[in-house]
């Protein structure tokens, strides 16, 4: 098992995860907010196209949690991207 966080909150996943499967692994489906509305976002397309999965992984801003695979140690925190205008 891999150990990392997520907003600061200790938790596990397979080896292997990515950093969106051990998230839905752990309950949390959405970890993300629309700009306009505020509306929750987590997986929507899984294949890394349409950006709906953002999160922040060790400082990096703006990974799609469906392409990334977890490390151990990871730090993932909701993403402070509000969208593709924003990311870095
Ligand atoms: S879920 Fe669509 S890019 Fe990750």
């Amino acid at each position: 098992m891999l150990r990392f966080s997520f907003d600061g909150r200790p938790l596990e996943a397979r080896e292997g995860s990515t950093v969106a499967g051990a998230l839905l692994r752990n309950g949390i489906v959405s970890w993300r907010e629309t700009r306009g509305r505020h509306r929750p976002r987590g997986v929507f397309c899984g294949i890394g196209t349409c950006f709906d999965c953002l999160v922040d992984v060790n400082g990096e801003r703006a990974v799609r949690a469906c392409l990334r695979l977890l490390r151990d140690g990871d730090r993932v925190m909701t993403s402070s991207s509000r969208g593709a205008g924003d990311a870095p």
